[in-house]
C-alpha cells in the first residue's frame, strides 16, 4: 500500500481533528502518501482532494470540528454518485481509505463496498455514541462535559426561583447523551427515544413534591417521541401551573469545542490503529475502543444496534433524583 486517503462525514464531533492528525502522521510514518478528502462524500464524489503532510497536520489536535468539513452527501446514496466516487479514488491511485464518522458515514460505506474495492477502515466520530463495538465514540465525552457545564449553570439559577427546567440536548435517534449528562447534573429525570416516556407519571412525581421549594431538572433528549423540550413543558404546565416552568435548548453548541483528554487520546488511539488495520490488510470495519483495548467490528454490526443499558441508568437515575 502506498497511498491512503482519510475524510470525515455527517455531524462533526470534537476529536476529529485529533483522528485526522493520527492518521496523518501515522500513514507518513509508514512512508505511506496521505491525502484528504474535502467535505466527506460529496468530496469524494467531486474528486476534492488534498494532499496531507505533517505540518499540515499542526496544532490541530486541541481543536473542535474538523479541518477537512464535513457533510451529509444525498448524491452518495444514488448508484451513480457512489460509482462516481469510485472512479475518483481510482483515478487518484488512492489504495486504502480512512473514514470518520457515525452510523450513517458507515452504512455508506457498507453498500459502498459492494461496488469498491479499495478497503476501508472506519473511526466512530459522533457526539451521539450510538455505535457498536466502542465503548465510547470521538466527540461523546465533550459533548457530554459541555451539558453538564451548561446544565450547572442552569441549575444555579433553577435553584434560585425554585424552577423547573426542561433541557433539550441532542440525540435524534439516541438518549445516551441525554443519559448520561443527566445522571451527571442529578437531573430529576430524562427522557430518552428509546424508552416509552410516561409524563403522566413524571406529572404524579412532580406533583407529590410540589410543596419541596428546590430546583427540578429534566433532560429531554431532541428524539423523545413525546416532543421536545417546549411540548413536553407545555403539557407539563397544564398539570401543574404551580410550578414556575422554564425550556432551554441547546442545541450545536454540543457540537463543538475543544476536546476532552479523553477525546484527544481516544481519537488519536484509533487514528493511529485505522492506518495500521489497513497495512494488516484489513477492510470494512470500524476501530473502537472497548475495555482499554482496540478492536475491529464489521460495519454491519457496528451500525443500528443500540448499546442495552438504559433501564440500569434510568432505575439508578430515579432512586438518586426525586
Ligand atoms: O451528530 C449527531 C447529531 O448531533 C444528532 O444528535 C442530531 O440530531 C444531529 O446530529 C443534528 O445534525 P445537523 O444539525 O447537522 O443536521
Amino acid at each position: 500500500m502506498k497511498k491512503i486517503a482519510v475524510f470525515t462525514s455527517g455531524g462533526d464531533s470534537p476529536g476529529m481533528n485529533a483522528c485526522i492528525r493520527a492518521v496523518v502522521r501515522t500513514g507518513i510514518y509508514h512512508d505511506l502518501e496521505v491525502v484528504g478528502i474535502l467535505q466527506g462524500y460529496e468530496g469524494m464524489i467531486d474528486g476534492d482532494f488534498i494532499p496531507m503532510d505533517r505540518k499540515s497536520v499542526a496544532n490541530i489536535i486541541n481543536r473542535g470540528g474538523t479541518i477537512l468539513k464535513t457533510a451529509r452527501s444525498p448524491r452518495f446514496l444514488e448508484p451513480e454518485g457512489r460509482k462516481a466516487a469510485y472512479q475518483q479514488l481510482k483515478k487518484a491511485g488512492i489504495e486504502g481509505v480512512i473514514a470518520i464518522g457515525g452510523d450513517g458515514t458507515f452504512t455508506g460505506a457498507r453498500v459502498f463496498s459492494e461496488i469498491c474495492e479499495i478497503p476501508i477502515v472506519g473511526c466512530p466520530g459522533t457526539i451521539d455514541n450510538d455505535l457498536i463495538g466502542t465503548d465510547y465514540t470521538i466527540g461523546y465525552d465533550t459533548a457530554i462535559n459541555t451539558v453538564m457545564e451548561a446544565v450547572d449553570k442552569i441549575r444555579d439559577t433553577a435553584e434560585s426561583h425554585n424552577r423547573l427546567f426542561f433541557v433539550e440536548v441532542m440525540g435524534r435517534d439516541a438518549g445516551l447523551i441525554a443519559l448520561r449528562s443527566g445522571i451527571a447534573v442529578g437531573a430529576e429525570d430524562i427522557f430518552i427515544p428509546e424508552t416509552k416516556t410516561d409524563l403522566d407519571r413524571l406529572i404524579n412525581r412532580l406533583a407529590a413534591c410540589r410543596k419541596d421549594k428546590s430546583s427540578k431538572i429534566i433532560i429531554v433528549a431532541e428524539g423523545d417521541e413525546a416532543g421536545g423540550a417546549f411540548e413536553i413543558a407545555d403539557k407539563v404546565k397544564k398539570a401543574l401551573p404551580e410550578y414556575d416552568t422554564r425550556v432551554t435548548i441547546l442545541g450545536h453548541i454540543q457540537r463543538g469545542g475543544n476536546p476532552t483528554c479523553m477525546d484527544r487520546v481516544n481519537s488519536s488511539r484509533m487514528g493511529f490503529a485505522a492506518v495500521e488495520a489497513l497495512m494488516a490488510g484489513k477492510r470494512n470495519v470500524m476501530i473502537g475502543i472497548m475495555n482499554n483495548k482496540v478492536t475491529h467490528t464489521p460495519f454491519e454490526n457496528a451500525t443500528k444496534h443500540l448499546q442495552e443499558i438504559y433501564p440500569d441508568y434510568l432505575r439508578m437515575m430515579e432512586i438518586l433524583s426525586l
